[in-house]
C-alpha cells in the first residue's frame, strides 16, 4: 500500500518539511492529532501489507472477493478501449482483476512516490505486453493532468481499498470533485467503500491479536524520531483503536502511559498521563451515505455490489457534467 508518499529525510528544520511543520503543528494542539498520510514511509507499507493478510482485517479479502464475484457485471458497464487510471498505486491485486477481466486501452496509476509508480508499472508491463501503461507522479487529491495520449479515450477512475474512509467527509468531497474534472463528464468511478457493521468486528480489525496495527500505528513515532530527530519513548504510548458510533468511524490513537515531555527540532512537547495523539479516522459508511456523498459530490450512483455479509461496498459513479 502506497496511497501516501514517503517522504525524503529531512534535515532538522521545522520549516523543511511538510512532515516537521505538520508533527509540530501536530503536537502544538490540543487535542493532538496528526494526519494519516504519515504512516506510509517504507516500513508503514509493509506493515499495512501484512495488515491486508491478517484473520481480522476483513476489508482486502472482501474487496477481492466482490471485485472476483462482480466481474461480468463491471465489464458489462466499461466501455471497450477505456484508460483506466488508478488513484493510489500499492499491490497491483485488485487492478489485475480488472485488467484481466476488461478490454482497457491504457492504465494510469497515479502516485506522488515515483520510484514505487515505476517499480509497479514494470511489473504490470511485463504481465500485460499488450497494454500501454503511463504513470503519472502526482498527487492524486490534487489537480493533475492526465498524459495525451489518453486524451481521447474514454475513462475509468479506480479507488479500492476504502481509502476514502481515511478521509474526513469534506476531504472525501473535495476529493470526488477533483476526480471527476480529471477525469471529465461522462467518466465512470469504480469506488471500494468499507460498510459500517457489528462493532465488534471493527474492533478487532483494528485491535488485531498478532499486534500488527499497534505497530502500524507506532510506525509514525519511529518516523518522527529517525526523520526529525525525535526522542520518542515507544514503550511509553499504548496503540488504541475504538469506535466513534456518533461520527461513523474508527479512530486510532497513541495513548501516552505517564506524564512525559518529547523533545524535537528545538522544541519540547508535553503529554498528560492518558493523553492522546489522534493517527487516523478511518470512516464506514452506510449504502445510503455513501450515496448522499457521491451526489452531493458531482456523480450519479450507477451500480453498488457488496459481499454477502454486507461487510463491505464497490460502487460504479457516473460523473456529471
Ligand atoms: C488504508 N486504509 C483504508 C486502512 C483502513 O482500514 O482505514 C488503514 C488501516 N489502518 C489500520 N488498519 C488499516
Amino acid at each position: 500500500m502506497n496511497i501516501h508518499a514517503p517522504l525524503a529525510a529531512v534535515p532538522l528544520d521545522e520549516n523543511a518539511s511538510d512532515f516537521a511543520a505538520d508533527v509540530t503543528q501536530a503536537l502544538s494542539q490540543h487535542p493532538k492529532k496528526l494526519s494519516p498520510k504519515y504512516f506510509y514511509d517504507a516500513a508503514g507499507s509493509e506493515l499495512f501489507e501484512q495488515i491486508t493478510r491478517l484473520p481480522e482485517y476483513y476489508p482486502t479479502r472482501t474487496e477481492l472477493e466482490i471485485l472476483r464475484a462482480r466481474g461480468s457485471d463491471i465489464r458489462a458497464i466499461i466501455p471497450k478501449g477505456a484508460a483506466l487510471v488508478e488513484f493510489g498505486a500499492g499491490a497491483t491485486t485488485k487492478v489485475r482483476l480488472l485488467l484481466n477481466e476488461c478490454e482497457f486501452g491504457a492504465y494510469v496509476p497515479v502516485d506522488i512516490s515515483g520510484d514505487f509508480l515505476h517499480a509497479q508499472a514494470a511489473e504490470l508491463r511485463a504481465d500485460f505486453p499488450a497494454l500501454n501503461v503511463y504513470p503519472v507522479t502526482a498527487d492524486f487529491t490534487a489537480a493533475f493532468a492526465l498524459p495525451d495520449a489518453v486524451q481521447a479515450m474514454p475513462k475509468v477512475g479506480f479507488f479500492p481499498g476504502s481509502t476514502l474512509g481515511n478521509f474526513e467527509p469534506h476531504e472525501a468531497c473535495a476529493f470526488l470533485r477533483s476526480a471527476r474534472a480529471i477525469l471529465g463528464p461522462g467518466a465512470l468511478m469504480l469506488i471500494g467503500i468499507d460498510l459500517e457493521k457489528d462493532e465488534k468486528l471493527l474492533h478487532a480489525a483494528y485491535n488485531d491479536a498478532a499486534g500488527i496495527t499497534g505497530q502500524f500505528n507506532k510506525n509514525v513515532l519511529v518516523r518522527i524520531n529517525r526523520e526529525l530527530g525525535g526522542d520518542f519513548d515507544l514503550s511509553a504510548f499504548t496503540h488504541r483503536a475504538i469506535y466513534n458510533r456518533e461520527r461513523h468511524r474508527i479512530e486510532m490513537h497513541l495513548i501516552a502511559r505517564k506524564p512525559q515531555t518529547v523533545h524535537l527540532l528545538g522544541r519540547s512537547f508535553t503529554f498528560r498521563a492518558g493523553e492522546s495523539l489522534h493517527t487516523e479516522s478511518s470512516y464506514k459508511y452506510s449504502l445510503e451515505r455513501f450515496a448522499a456523498l457521491a451526489r452531493g459530490s458531482g456523480w450519479t450512483p450507477k451500480a453498488s455490489w457488496t459481499d454477502s455479509d454486507k461487510q463491505f461496498s464497490v460502487h460504479a459513479l457516473v460523473a456529471g457534467e
